[in-house]
């Protein structure tokens, strides 16, 4: 049943990077703000507009402005706030829905991970979100009482090997929300990072094991793992006049895997197959845990 509309954000307008396909949060999110009643323009690089399907949106959302941008060029972000106030006045809100890792996309482990390929992915999943908020202060394009979310993930805060350097991005992303969050105080704009749960987009899929690491966390949450359209749902909350307290705040949209430990079904499955060592081996664990888990330390 289609999610009713309460109005949340009637005469706001705001900006959008990330849309790229339907099953990206970026586009979920325009989608939710479009509902509740949010005027918006659309932002990506200039080659996922041409061969993505961010046009197909823009139209959906009534023929809304889309603006090429790289994040990670202070240029071409004073262009696009300059583009996106002719277009719409001043800005009640920016949704930052993009990252990339080269040493993910081409499979290079964290230990050997390329630095030039580092540096980029935090710059353009990191320090992006300093660049943008400053582009849009430089350009008088953020309103006062506007608020500003990051998409995030739990591995800024925990180890989750195959994310690679995107862990250290969304660290840096983080503490950027709270470093930018402390001085806009006086403006009343919030700066917030919501931490979403596994979701199968282009960026999430492309992650190694990224299967393993969905069911894992659909298991372990007790409301298992939210889709991209109840983020988009989220997020609207925190864009909304409702939320206008909230800032500084890393937010967790994970069905409560953030606070989870354990439970006895997973215990279970871990049990079943540490007994057999080709179970154990199947898994991935090394000879000299398989050798400890068969002569346990008493
Ligand atoms: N999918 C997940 O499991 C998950 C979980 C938590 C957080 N996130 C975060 O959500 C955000 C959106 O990712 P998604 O999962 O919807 O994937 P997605 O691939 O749909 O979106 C990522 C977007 O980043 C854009 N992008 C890449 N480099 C850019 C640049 N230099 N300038 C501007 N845009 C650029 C891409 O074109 C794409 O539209 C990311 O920050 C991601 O880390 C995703």
């Amino acid at each position: 049943m289609p999610q009713k509309s309460y109005g949340l954000l009637e005469g706001k307008k705001g900006i959008i990077f990330g849309p790229l396909d339907e099953t990206s949060l970026g586009w979920q999110i325009a989608l939710s703000a479009h509902r509740e009643g949010a005027q918006l323009a659309i932002s990506n690089v200039a080659i996922a507009l041409r061969v993505g399907s961010p046009a197909k949106l823009a139209k959906q959302l009534g023929n809304a402005p889309l603006i090429a941008c790289d994040v990670s060029n202070s240029e071409e972000i004073a262009t696009c706030f300059e583009e996106a106030k002719a277009n719409l006045g001043q800005l009640d809100f920016i949704v930052h829905s993009v990252g990339m890792s080269h040493n993910i996309r081409k499979g290079q482990p964290y230990e050997n991970s390329r630095y030039d390929w580092f540096l980029k992915t935090l710059d353009v999943s990191g320090l992006s979100l300093h660049r943008l908020i400053h582009g849009a202060l430089e350009a008088n394009a953020l309103a006062d009482g506007a608020s500003v979310v990051a998409l995030s993930y739990v591995a800024a805060q925990r180890s989750f090997t195959t994310y690679s350097d995107m862990a250290d991005a969304k660290a840096l992303l983080e503490s950027i929300g709270r470093s930018f969050g402390s001085r806009l105080g006086p403006k009343r704009i919030r700066v917030n990072t919501v931490s979403q749960g596994p979701t199968w987009t282009r960026a999430g899929g492309g992650i190694d094991d990224f299967d393993k690491m969905y069911e894992y966390a659909d298991l372990l949450s007790p409301l298992g793992n939210p889709t991209a359209a109840e983020c988009g749902d989220y997020v609207v909350t925190l864009l909304s006049d409702l939320t206008r307290m909230v800032t500084m705040q890393n937010l967790f949209h994970d069905g409560g895997f953030a606070n989870m430990g354990m439970t006895i079904p997973l215990l279970h499955l871990i049990d079943e197959a540490a007994k057999t060592e080709d179970g154990l081996r199947n898994a991935g664990f090394p000879e000299e845990v398989i050798e400890r888990i068969r002569n346990p330390r008493k």
